[in-house]
């Protein structure tokens, strides 16, 4: 296989990577830029809210900043929470300078600013209902026009090469061991600074909104190269995931409750109100906990969100899509309230970096979902999320061009993968059957309500299921499935870990053995380093 070797190695293709990837290449760097799968296959492409930027005359980044603090239950960082909202409208500018169209307010010249729960005023940038997809096609074909950006699609990244494993000190990142699937072979790629932009881990549970993508293999990778992760309990389940038996990971965005939808009982009735007195529109952490809790003393499979009360043509206008997608499945969301249920959504701990996207490794960086920036804390504010991977990409960019003056090509010869001791998988069923029971038991364990006997629980489960994965990865041939639920384990173990290390109830973490929350300056972000283990 021939060896290729780059500036700048992107591993991701979402908005963090292929933001990063332009910016890169438009500066005179080589880069490469991977993506396991198709590069729809993103949860930015699969974004469908929007980006929150004080653009109106009623908003300021400092309002932004502080809605952002409320819902991180203030365990967000506050120069990472200044630094990403201030950006917010420069942001939302270098999007439109690159071609993107969003959605124009009815009257006057403005951008329409719709709201989600948390958000104290409207200030939700938006496409339709399909923002991420109208950002993602335009900048993918940029990218994939730029003479200076290298494409591998559908190669898998295995792990990370580091100076550490040839005894060169300081550990330094110089490439990546990935799995060309269709050649089913392993290739060697070589950088002078490698990139994270992998997206995060809500696979490993069972109900989730993500692409199958969203395996937490940047998180791992980092986690088996060296790198410190934080605030993995903190999972974000978004509250209205589409349910039916023939749907899978469908997202009925939260904007429809901006614009008015109510949740209701399967009898009719309204019940958040009487939960929190910003009702539909709180957090999210409180609004999927009161579904939860509904459900459960109900003995209900879902709830209900309903729009239809507002004029059909308004809502065809704002969610074409949803619309489409619910039509599909014969719910008609101008007529009839759709059912909907929680499911993993957002992955707001991970890859600990500094605020120039730094990892803790030299020349290996972090952006995006991957990451613990700081800025999410225990619960993301809505449509941070893609706002955070374009103020880290930019941030990334400054800091690899000048980081690139240091980091010279190695002189380490990297040996290719070496496959002399394994033979192919004969039992291809215990992966699928580990897949299955990882994201079980964490959908069981490790959900939106915790105990520590159900933590416990899962973690002696994880623990087998490592030895097991452990054993299977030694001695046979990898495959896409084997690396993806090698790295799933890894993150669920991870996850658990942090939810046992964290002895109150805050954001998106709630365990009834300690249900109450530390006051917030006894409070702090949970750690985990490879080096205590
Ligand atoms: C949504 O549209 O509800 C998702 C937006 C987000 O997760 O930020």
């Amino acid at each position: 296989m021939p060896r290729a070797d780059y500036d700048v190695l992107i591993i991701g293709a979402g908005l963090g990577g292929t933001s990063l990837a332009l910016r890169l290449a438009e500066s005179g760097q080589q880069v490469g830029l991977l993506a396991k799968k198709q590069v729809t296959e993103s949860s930015s492409n699969w974004a469908q809210g929007g980006i929150a930027a004080a653009l109106g005359d009623d908003d300021s980044t400092e309002q932004h900043a502080a809605d952002t603090y409320t819902a991180g239950g203030t365990l967000c960082h506050p120069d990472t929470v200044e630094r990403v909202t201030g950006q917010a409208p420069a942001s939302i500018a270098w999007l439109q300078q690159r071609g993107i169209e969003f959605t124009r307010a009815d009257q006057g010249e403005g951008l329409h600013l719709t709201t989600e729960g948390g958000h104290s005023a409207r200030r939700v940038v938006h496409a339709a209902d399909a923002t991420g997809q109208a950002i993602m096609t335009t900048l993918l074909a940029q990218a994939q026009a730029h003479e200076n950006i290298h494409w591998h699609e559908g190669l898998l990244a295995i792990d990370l090469i580091t100076t550490a494993r040839f005894g060169e000190e300081p550990n330094r990142c110089i490439g990546v061991y990935a799995l060309d699937s269709q050649a089913r072979r392993v290739r060697t790629l070589t950088a002078r600074t490698v990139v994270l932009a992998t997206g995060g881990a809500s696979k490993i549970y069972l109900y989730t909104t993500n692409p199958d993508t969203s395996t937490g293999d940047g998180i791992a990778m980092a986690w088996r190269a060296g790198c410190r992760v934080a605030n993995l309990e903190f999972v974000q389940f978004h509250p209205t995931c589409l349910y039916h038996p023939m749907a899978k990971s469908v997202l009925i965005s939260e904007a429809l409750r901006g614009e008015g939808g109510i949740l209701v009982l399967p009898d009719g009735t309204r019940f958040m109100p009487e939960h929190d007195e910003r009702a539909e529109l709180a957090p999210r952490d409180i609004v999927a906990r009161t579904i939860d809790g509904e459900m459960k003393r109900g003995g209900h499979d879902c709830v209900y969100l309903d729009i239809s009360h507002k004029p059909a043509d308004e809502i065809l206008n704002h969610f074409p899509n949803i619309a489409q997608r619910c039509a599909s499945f014969g719910i008609d969301i101008t007529r009839e309230r759709i059912p909907v249920v929680p499911a993993a959504h957002y992955t707001c701990g991970g890859i600990m970096t500094d605020l120039e996207a730094r990892t803790d490794i030299l020349g290996l960086y972090a952006v995006g979902e991957s990451t613990c920036t700081g800025l999410h804390g225990a619960n993301r504010l809505a449509s941070n999320s893609l706002l955070e991977c374009l103020v880290f990409a930019e941030a990334a960019h400054g800091r690899i061009l000048a980081d690139l003056n240091d980091l010279g090509p190695t002189e380490i010869e990297v040996p290719d993968w070496d496959e002399s001791r394994v033979t192919d998988p004969d039992e291809l069923v215990v992966v699928s059957h580990n897949w299955e029971e990882v994201r079980r038991f964490m959908w069981d364990y490790v959900g939106i309500v915790r105990t520590n006997k159900r933590l416990e629980r899962a973690r002696n489960r994880v623990e087998l299921l490592q030895e097991e994965i452990a054993e299977f990865y030694g001695n046979f041939r990898v495959t896409s499935d084997l690396i993806e639920l090698r790295n799933l384990a890894l993150v669920a173990e991870l996850t658990i870990k942090s939810a046992l290390a964290r002895h109150e109830s805050r954001g998106l973490h709630f365990n009834r053995d300690y249900p109450d929350s530390f006051p917030d300056e006894q409070t702090a972000d949970t750690v985990l380093s490879p080096a205590w283990y």
